[in-house]
C-alpha cells in the first residue's frame, strides 16, 4: 500500500496538531517508504514564511515528533516537494497563488492533479476555506482526484454539525470527504474488529445473555495545558465522548459487517448509533465534574479554574460519564457506561466487557477469596493488548478461588511496530481508502445522543469536582452504585 503521486495541502499547518502529529506522521510515512517519490506538502497560512523558512519549521516538527529514526536522505526527498503559500483565507489573490502552486507541482513533482486539502482549523473557518476551494475551481479537476480532510470538532451540537455537513457537501462529493477520528486509526481500535470477527469463540457470548454491562474509559493524566481557548467552550463530553468513545461503543456493539468495506462498516455502526439512547433520567445516569488542584506524576498541579485562559466561574466539565442503552435484540438490558476525564489517576483507554456471574456456585462463600465478574478488557492504550479476567483455584490443599488475569500484549506477540494513528489515516486519505473515516450520518447520530445530556448539564446550577490525580467525582461512583455496579480501576 504505497500512495500514488499527490500533494497534501495543509490549512492550520502552524497549529499544535500539525506540529505534534500531522507533520511527524508525514515524515514517518516518507521514512517507511509509503509516500511516492514526488510527494508534495503545501502549507497555506497567514504567516510571512518563504518556502525555505517554512521548510525549516516542518523539519523541526518532524525531528521533534517522528517515531522513526531521523534520515537526512529521506528529509531531502521530502523537502523537495515542500511549498508555502502565504495569505489570508479570504484573500482571492492568495488562492490564485495556491492554484498556481498546485499546477506547478503537477509539472515539477508529477502530482498529476491529485490533491488533498487538510483542514486542521477551527470549524468557524471551514465555510470560508471550503467556499474558496469551490470559487477557485480547486474542488474538481479534469485529471486526478481532489479530497478534503476535516479534523474534529464536527460542530458543537446536532444543528451546527448539520450546517457544517451542508457546507462541505455543497463542494465535495461524499466519497471525497474524509472526517478524522484519530481513535479509528489506532491499531488496538481496529483490533476490536479483528478480535470479534476473525475469531469464532467470542461472538457467541457477545450479547445480553452473557454480558452484564460494558465500561469504556478514556482517562488522561494531563490537564488542559495551553488549550483553554479550545477546551473551555467544549468540555469533556463534546471533546471525546461525541467522537472517540461513541465510535468505540459502535465497534463493540455492531453486528458483523458483510465485508470490510466502508459502506458495510458504516452501515453497521450507524445502526448502533441510531439505536443508542441517552439516559432516561439524566440526573441519575450522568456525571460531570471539574478537576481541582492535586497531584500528577508526583508534582503538585493546579485546578481547572486556575489554568491559564480559563474564565472565572467556568462550568466546562473536564470529567464526563454517561450511561447509554442500545435498544437492539443483542444489547437490550446491557448498559454501556462511557467515561472520560483529564487529570485522572493515569493515562489509560480501555473497553471492559463485564460478564454476568456464573448462575450457580458450587463453592462455599468462605472458599471464595476474591471473585469479581469475568471481564474481557481491550487495552487500547498505553499498554496495548487484551486481558481476560477470571477466577482460578489458588494452589494449596483447599478449594480456594481468586481472580487472575490472562494477558495478550502487543509488544510480546508481534515484532512489527504500530504506525501512529495519524500515519495510517493520512496514508488512507492519499490512497482514497475510506473504511476508517466516519460519515456525516454517524457524526449527526452521535450528537443526537449527546445533545440532551449537554442540555441537561446546562440546566444544572452546580458542577461537581475531583482532586487532580484521583479517579473522578463521587457523583460518578454514585451513578454506578445506583445500578448496583462499580467502575473498574484500570
Ligand atoms: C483529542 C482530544 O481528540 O484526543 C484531546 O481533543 C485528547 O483533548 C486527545 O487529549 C487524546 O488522544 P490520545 O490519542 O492521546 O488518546
Amino acid at each position: 500500500r504505497i500512495a500514488g503521486p499527490c500533494s497534501l495541502i495543509m490549512f492550520g499547518v502552524t497549529g499544535d496538531l500539525a506540529k505534534k502529529k500531522l507533520i511527524p506522521a508525514v515524515y514517518d510515512l516518507a521514512n517507511r517508504g509509503l509516500l511516492p517519490p514526488g510527494f508534495a506538502l503545501v502549507g497555506f497560512a497567514r504567516q510571512d514564511f518563504g518556502t525555505e523558512s517554512f521548510a525549516k519549521v516542518i523539519k523541526q516538527a518532524a525531528k521533534d515528533g517522528a517515531r522513526t529514526p531521523w534520515s537526512e536522505t529521506v528529509w531531502k526527498q521530502l523537502a523537495a516537494g515542500i511549498r508555502f503559500v502565504p495569505g489570508e483565507f479570504d484573500d482571492d489573490a492568495a488562492w490564485e497563488r495556491l492554484a498556481d502552486t498546485m499546477a506547478e507541482l503537477d509539472e515539477q513533482q508529477g502530482t498529476g492533479g491529485n490533491h488533498a486539502f487538510y483542514l486542521s482549523i477551527p470549524p468557524g473557518l471551514f465555510p470560508v476555506v471550503v467556499s474558496q476551494i469551490k470559487k477557485h475551481g480547486l474542488a474538481e479537476s479534469s485529471q486526478g482526484w481532489r479530497r478534503v480532510v476535516i479534523e474534529k470538532p464536527f460542530g458543537h451540537d446536532l444543528a451546527s454539525a448539520e450546517e457544517l455537513n451542508r457546507i462541505v457537501a455543497d463542494v465535495f462529493a461524499s466519497e471525497s470527504v474524509f472526517r478524522i477520528d484519530h481513535y479509528l486509526g489506532k491499531e488496538t481500535v481496529q483490533n476490536i474488529l479483528a478480535f470479534r470477527f476473525a475469531n469464532g469463540m467470542f461472538e457467541p457470548i457477545w450479547n445480553n445473555h452473557y454480558v452484564d454491562h460494558v465500561q469504556i474509559t478514556m482517562a488522561e493524566d494531563i490537564g488542559i495545558g495551553s488549550r483553554a481557548g479550545y477546551y473551555d467552550g467544549i468540555g469533556a463530553a463534546r471533546d471525546v465522548i461525541q467522537n472517540h468513545l461513541l465510535q468505540l461503543m459502535a465497534l463493540i456493539a455492531m453486528e458483523e459487517p458483510v465485508s470490510f468495506n466502508a459502506s458495510s462498516l458504516r452501515l453497521e455502526k450507524q445502526k448502533i448509533l441510531a439505536n443508542a439512547r441517552p439516559p432516561a433520567r439524566m440526573d441519575l445516569h450522568t456525571a460531570q465534574a471539574q478537576y481541582l488542584a492535586g497531584w500528577a506524576g508526583g508534582e503538585k498541579v493546579r485546578g481547572y479554574l486556575e489554568e491559564d485562559g480559563v474564565p472565572d466561574g467556568s462550568r466546562a466539565e473536564t470529567y464526563a460519564a454517561i450511561r447509554v442503552d442500545v435498544s437492539t435484540r443483542r444489547w437490550a438490558g446491557v448498559p454501556f457506561y462511557l467515561r472520560t476525564g483529564k487529570r485522572l489517576g493515569r493515562r489509560v483507554t480501555e473497553v471492559a466487557v463485564i460478564f454476568k456471574r456464573a448462575p450457580h456456585q458450587p463453592f462455599s462463600k468462605n472458599d471464595i477469596e476474591e471473585l469479581g465478574q469475568n471481564a474481557l478488557v481491550m487495552r487500547i492504550q498505553p499498554d496495548e493488548g487484551v486481558t481476560l479476567r477470571f477466577g482460578a483455584k489458588v494452589p494449596g490443599t483447599t478449594m480456594e478461588i481468586r481472580d487472575v488475569n490472562m494477558d495478550f500484549a502487543y509488544g510480546g506477540a508481534f515484532v512489527e511496530s504500530s504506525p501512529e494513528a495519524y500515519e495510517r489515516l493520512i496514508l488512507d486519505v492519499l490512497l482514497g481508502d475510506p473504511p476508517l473515516f466516519p460519515q456525516h450520518e454517524e457524526v449527526e447520530l452521535a450528537w443526537k445522543i449527546l445533545d440532551p445530556v449537554i442540555d441537561h448539564w446546562k440546566s444544572c446550577t452546580t458542577i461537581d469536582s475531583y482532586p487532580s490525580g484521583t479517579w473522578g467525582p463521587a457523583s460518578a461512583d454514585e451513578m454506578m452504585a445506583r445500578d448496583g455496579r462499580t467502575w473498574r480501576r484500570p
